[in-house]
Parts: C-alpha cells; sequence; structure tokens
C-alpha cells in the first residue's frame, strides 16, 4: 500500500470533476490547488477537455502522460467507481474523494465496492463525502473551503466536513497556523489511527486536534494515539456525549458512537486531552502550540487586581493546577516588588496600584527563579498601568519565558484599549486570554499532558488464573443454550481466579437445604437457582439472614413457592445456600470486553444504588497495579477504603488484585463478554476481599 507521505506531498495530482463552471466544487479545487502555491503538477480531467483557470483539462486520467499520485474526485456518486478504475489503471496512488452519497445516506454497498476495487488496486481512498485536503508541506489546498490557510504547526483530523470549514475560518482568525487539515468524512478506508501515524511522524506537526463523531476501529486508534501522546500533545473533540447526542452521531457518520463514559477513560489513559468544547479545544492547541512543556510543577499567579487573582486561583483547583505554596520562598522573590499592602503569597498580588515598571519587575523576577515553572500573569486595566507598554512587555516575555523554557500565559481584561491589543498579540503568537479560567483551563491542559509524559512507564501486568476450567464451565453453560452462567457457576470461575466467594451448595430439596445450612454454619443465605431466572430479587428467590433450622424451612418454601406463581414456566435446579458473609465497604469491580475498544476494567461504589451514585472508573487492559491504584483513587469511594472516621486502612490491594484478575479472566477467556462482581465485600488488611454476587455473560 502506498505511504501516506504521497498523500500529504505529492508530485502531481488529479481534479476528476474539474469544471469551469465557477459555482461547482470542481472549480473550487482546481482554484485552490493553483492559489495555494503548489509546485507539482495539476491535471484537471473532465470530459469536456477544455481549459479551467488556464489549464488544459483531459477528457480522463488516462489521457495524462504524466505519473499521478493523487486523483481528488468531485463527480456524482453513480460515476464514482468508474473514475476509481480509471485511477488505478492509471497507478493513482491515493483518490480523496469528496462525492457524498454513499454509507452517510445508507449507500454502503457502493462504497464498500469502491473501496475493494481500490485496495485490491494498491490505491487508498481518503471519505469519501469529505472537504479535502490540505498540506502545509507541500503548500497544498484540494479543499473547496477557503482559499488562505496559513501555514503553522497545528494539524486538523475531522469528521464532520462542515465543521472542519469552519475550522479553518477559526484558525485564520486566531492567527493559529495550520501544518494540515484533513477531513476523513466515512472514512471508508483511510482512518484517524492511519492520519494520526502519519502526523504523529511529522516534525511540523506540533499539536494535533482531532474532532470525531465515531470510530471504527478503537483499539487500533488507542494504541497510535497512547503512542502519539509522547511526541506532541493531541486534543480531541468528541462529539455525542450525550445520550441524544450520541444517537445524532451514529446517524450521522453510521459509525458506532460507543459508550461515552468508557471513551473518555480510556482515550484519558492515552494521554489524550478531551476537551468539551471547540472552545477549550482551540484555545489549548494555541497555548500548547506555543508554549514549551515546563520543568515542573510550581505555578505562580502574578496579578494586578486581587480579584481575578481569587478566579484564577478558584480556577487551579478546577483544573488540577498546582499553586506553588513555599511561602518564605516566594516572599523571597518577590517581596521587592510587591507594595507592603500586596501579596507575597500566591497569588502574588501587586495591587491596582502597579505600574508597568512593578509589573516588569514581577515577570522578571518569577522568570529568573528557579523554583518558579510556570506563571499565570493576570492583567485588569487601571490607570496607573501604562496600556502602551502592555503590548510590547507581554510579547518580550512571552518571547523570554519560551527561551526559558518557562510557560507563561496572560490573561488581560478591561475595556476598548484592550480589545484594541487583541490583533497585534494575535499576529505576534502571545498566548493570552481575555477570560481567567480559559487561561488557566489551558494550564490545566498543558499539565495534564505534562503528567503523561512524566509518568513513570510502567509495563502492563497480569496474574495466573485457571482459564481452561472456566472454558470448561462456559462450554457447559453454552450446551445449556445460555447466554450467562448460574450462581454456582459463577463462583466456579471465581475459584479458577482464585478470588474467596461465600462457602455455598447446591440443594435440590428441602432436606437437602437443611443439611446444606447446618454444613455451612449460620446465619446462612438461599438463592433460588434457575437457567431462567435472571433477577432473582424481583421474584422473590432470595432470603437472607436465616438463623436457624426453621427460618431456613420457611425460606426454602417462600422461595419456591414465590418463584413457582411468577415465573411459571421456569425451570428450577434448586436452592443455593450459602453462608452470610459479614458486612464490610461494599464495592463493585467488574471487566467486560467492549465491542470498540477491547477488554476493559471497572471500579466504584458497590450495593443497590450503584445506578444511581454512578460513581465508577474505568481503564483498557492490561495494566498495572500503579495504574489501577490510579482508577481506584479517581472514585468518590476511595476514601472508605483508606477507612473513615477511625475505621481502619481496609484490603486495598485485595481489591486492586481482584480487578487484575476479572480484567485476565476477559482477556484470555475470549467466549466471557461480562463480568460484574457487585458486592465484593472488602475486609480490613489481611483479609480477602469476597465477591457475594457475580454476574457472568457469554458474548456471541
Ligand atoms: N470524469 C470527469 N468529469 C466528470 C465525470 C467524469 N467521469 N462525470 C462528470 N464530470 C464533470 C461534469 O461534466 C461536471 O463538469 P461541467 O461543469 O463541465 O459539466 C463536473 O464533473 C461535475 O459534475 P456535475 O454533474 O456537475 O456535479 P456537481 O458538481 O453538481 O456535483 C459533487 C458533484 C461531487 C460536488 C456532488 O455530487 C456532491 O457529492 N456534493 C456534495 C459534496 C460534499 O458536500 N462533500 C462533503 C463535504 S464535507
Amino acid at each position: 500500500m502506498p505511504n501516506l507521505h504521497d498523500l500529504f506531498e505529492p508530485r502531481s495530482i488529479a481534479v476528476i470533476g474539474a469544471s469551469a463552471d465557477r459555482g461547482k466544487i470542481g472549480y473550487r479545487l482546481v482554484e485552490n490547488i493553483l492559489a495555494s502555491g503548489y509546485r507539482g503538477e495539476v491535471y484537471p480531467i473532465n470530459p469536456r477537455g477544455g481549459e479551467v483557470l488556464g489549464r488544459r483539462v483531459y477528457p480522463t486520467i488516462l489521457d495524462v502522460e504524466d505519473e499521478i499520485d493523487v486523483a481528488c474526485i468531485a463527480i456524482p456518486a453513480a460515476s464514482v467507481f468508474h473514475a476509481v478504475t480509471q485511477c488505478a489503471q492509471k497507478g493513482v496512488k491515493f483518490v480523496p474523494i469528496i462525492t457524498s452519497g454513499f454509507s452517510e445516506v445508507g449507500n454502503l454497498e457502493e462504497e464498500k465496492r469502491i473501496v475493494a476495487y481500490a485496495r485490491a488496486h494498491g490505491m487508498r481512498v481518503l471519505g469519501p463525502n469529505i472537504f479535502g485536503v490540505y498540506s502545509a508541506k507541500a503548500s497544498l489546498n484540494t479543499t473547496f473551503g477557503p482559499r488562505d490557510i496559513q501555514p503553522g504547526h497545528v494539524a486538523i483530523i475531522t469528521q464532520s466536513g462542515a465543521l472542519g470549514i469552519a475550522m479553518i475560518g477559526k484558525t485564520a482568525v486566531e492567527e493559529i497556523g495550520l501544518s494540515a487539515i484533513v477531513s476523513v468524512g466515512n472514512k471508508a478506508d483511510i482512518d484517524e489511527a492511519d492520519l494520526l501515524d502519519y502526523l504523529i511522524a511529522d516534525d511540523d506537526t506540533h499539536v494535533i486536534l482531532m474532532y470525531i463523531e465515531g470510530i471504527k476501529t478503537g483499539d487500533r486508534l488507542l494504541e497510535v494515539l497512547s503512542g502519539g501522546t509522547q511526541h506532541k500533545p493531541i486534543v480531541l473533540i468528541k462529539a455525542g456525549r450525550s445520550e441524544r447526542g450520541a444517537v445524532a452521531a451514529a446517524s450521522h457518520t453510521g459509525a458506532l458512537a460507543g459508550s461515552d463514559v468508557i471513551f473518555e477513560a480510556v482515550t484519558r489513559q492515552c494521554g489524550v486531552l478531551r476537551a468539551e468544547s471547540l472552545r477549550d479545544a482551540f484555545a489549548w492547541c494555541k497555548f500548547l502550540v506555543e508554549t514549551p512543556l515546563p520543568s515542573g510543577e510550581n505555578t505562580v499567579i502574578i496579578t494586578n487586581g486581587g480579584g481575578v487573582g481569587v478566579m484564577a486561583t478558584d480556577a487551579c483547583e478546577k483544573y488540577g493546577v498546582n499553586l506553588y505554596g513555599d511561602r518564605p520562598t516566594l516572599k523571597d522573590i518577590f517581596s521587592d516588588v510587591t507594595p507592603a499592602f500586596g501579596s507575597t503569597q500566591n497569588p502574588i498580588d501587586l495591587t491596582g496600584q502597579a505600574t508597568d515598571a512593578g509589573y516588569h519587575a514581577a515577570l522578571t523576577a518569577g522568570l529568573a527563579h528557579p523554583a518558579i515553572h510556570a506563571v499565570i500573569a493576570l492583567y485588569c486595566e487601571t490607570m496607573l498601568f501604562d496600556i502602551d507598554q502592555l503590548a510590547t512587555m507581554m510579547t518580550t516575555f512571552s518571547a523570554r519565558y519560551r527561551s526559558a523554557h518557562k510557560p507563561i500565559i496572560f490573561s488581560i481584561f478591561g475595556g476598548d484599549r484592550i480589545e484594541t491589543l487583541i490583533p497585534t498579540l494575535r499576529k505576534r503568537h502571545v498566548p493570552f486570554f481575555t477570560d481567567v479560567y480559559e487561561a488557566v483551563s489551558c494550564v490545566g491542559a498543558m499539565y495534564a499532558y505534562f503528567h503523561h509524559r512524566t509518568a513513570p512507564a510502567d509495563a502492563p501486568e497480569g496474574v495466573d488464573i485457571n482459564s481452561r476450567r472456566i472454558d470448561q464451565v462456559v462450554d457447559n453453560a453454552r450446551r445449556d443454550g445460555r447466554g450467562f452462567l448460574l450462581a454456582y457457576e459463577g463462583q466456579q470461575v471465581m475459584a479458577a481466579a482464585d478470588i474467596a466467594t461465600p462457602q455455598s451448595h447446591l440443594a435440590h430439596n428441602l432436606d437437602e437445604a437443611v443439611a446444606a445450612a447446618a454444613a455451612t454454619g449460620y446465619p446462612v443465605v438461599m438463592k433460588i437457582v434457575s437457567k431462567d431466572i435472571l433477577h432473582k430479587s424481583d421474584v422473590g428467590g432470595v432470603a437472607l439472614d436465616l438463623d436457624n433450622r426453621d427460618e431456613v424451612m420457611d425460606a426454602y418454601q417462600a422461595i419456591i413457592r414465590s418463584c413457582r406463581a411468577q415465573q411459571p414456566h421456569a425451570m428450577i435446579e434448586g436452592v443455593e445456600v450459602s453462608n452470610m458473609v459479614p458486612r464490610g465497604v461494599e464495592i463493585i469491580i467488574g471487566a467486560r470486553r467492549d465491542a470498540t475498544f477491547g477488554p476493559i476494567v471497572m471500579f466504584g461504589l458497590g450495593g443497590v444504588y450503584v445506578e444511581v451514585m454512578k460513581d465508577m472508573a474505568f481503564r483498557l487492559f492490561p495494566l498495572s497495579r500503579r495504574e489501577i491504584m490510579a482508577m481506584l483513587k479517581e472514585t468518590r469511594a476511595y476514601p472508605l477504603l483508606l477507612g473513615v472516621r477511625g475505621e481502619a486502612q481496609k484490603n486495598i490491594d485485595g481489591v486492586i488484585e481482584a480487578i487484575m484478575k476479572l480484567g485476565t479472566v476477559i482477556q484470555q477467556c475470549r467466549q466471557i463478554s461480562d463480568i460484574e462482581i457487585n458486592p465484593l465485600m472488602v475486609y480490613e488488611q489481611g483479609i480477602d476481599v469476597t465477591a457475594v454476587d457475580v454476574r457472568i455473560l457469554i458474548g456471541n
């Protein structure tokens, strides 16, 4: 297959559907290619022949004598396949297909036919349903979007065409230069992962921005993303967060949106910076492309306004920015430049009385001291500060800080005089915002990326489980025509994975139940065992805390009666009698095979309110024990494991180990699609965690 290099730096390009009609996309494409300063050969193709924009038009691509790397197709959908066969005959390497009217409107077969043909003939397809490609390296604008695109160091990959075209406009206003922008459309062949591979290796691309609606091959995308974020920041906007949004995205692109919570977790695990809004995404890109990475986490706020200082402090907490708190050192650094009624505690408050000279001195002090790693400089318009100096000062300091590898971001707020500075500051690529929160969110994104880059790269770990035994249990259930395991089978799986469960026996009649209870020891729990009953308590199939023989006898009869009454056709195997485990911290752990991303593990607060509390964290599996610990810490339930109100710490290692085991089961036993333990009882250190209720589903 051809190298993507030839898509971004082709030696020659054909436009199939080139038109002399100024109103057509085929005209606009040729116009943009010629205007962008592309140095390769351009061949307009149209059976009418003639000329477009002074260029000779060839009736078919086969009439061109030269070799052609890229053939951009903008003719009606019904003619595209034929054009693709001619491209193949010509030996074209890439065919970006602008044309709409394929899988996005249900015409999947034609799209598949085109891609299969192209690939069988050594070509790759971009799209269909795209606005094109811009590549700064080749000075090539093969889009029908805006003509002038400022070259620079941010690359954009977008699934939405219209949004992509609008993004070009937005980057121009913000003076954000682009190294590339690519529309992936229906991504019938080339997808984000392919493009990322190229852009990650491209030295001219310093930051990548992606807009995604749905994902087709999630595991490969994640692999490329985790590799990529070791080299440069990747900012991602994924639409379809809400349930309704996900439905809109799914019908829009024909791709499954997948569960957003899992998407969020796994992309974060890969070090991707997910932005909720376009505004954040652009702000982060603008900042990250200009700023060096810091050497540490000590951030200082320097302000001439107390109020904005407080707001920035709040914002730092929200976005996880660490404010440097060593008071003596801060005093040492800033006391000379701070008035007596100001503050040298972070935020450094120079007060409204600060002059431009005072502000200059404070920025100089922050720059010079090695204990300070990043500065958030806030400016409120005051009458004492010579605002004519402001733009120059910001430009000078952003350059000085950059060469010292110390990030600085400005937030300036005020009236007309501030507004008039904005175009100049943008042109000079000074990192500034007019909103404090926006500025701090950029620093937060930078530190999220910094943490990812500096985190120890520990290898994924695993544990030994008896997967052959688990497969046997699953095979039996399959033979029985079931898509889930019964309780005692779940316990067999737990035993094979070495996770403790309550001691239990299957009783087929009343006498066996009484004997089982005596053997187990009181108090006991009884549960109905039936392949037709999945939700046991809903049909009166569970009795807890049975203290003696009489209670066991009554409960047995009550369970059978209730289940028979409510599900008369259910095949009842008997009743499971188990010992009642002591109360501990009730948590939920699970593992599943996600259709898009592969094995995922989960941890959260357990019990009956799981659905309501939604206190869960997810990770891709395999992973290290350290990462599992990080997952635990993300939840509100974690402090319960540390012990509250003088309680002793719980068996956290046992929880980590159990998660490791569930992940390994999902990884190795491919027939199992879902395991959930709720509750997993967690006791004090040294006492085994116990899986009280285990739910296991079998996949297709
Ligand atoms: N080879 C070369 N040229 C051909 C051709 C072929 N096999 N078949 C037709 N053409 C020519 C036509 O004669 C016409 O040229 P003309 O103006 O000289 O007559 C030109 O190609 C375009 O064909 P036309 O039939 O006029 O189509 P169009 O320009 O109205 O629409 C598309 C073509 C591709 C733009 C349209 O089908 C489409 O898909 N539009 C949506 C594009 C879009 O939004 N994409 C997603 C963006 S995110």
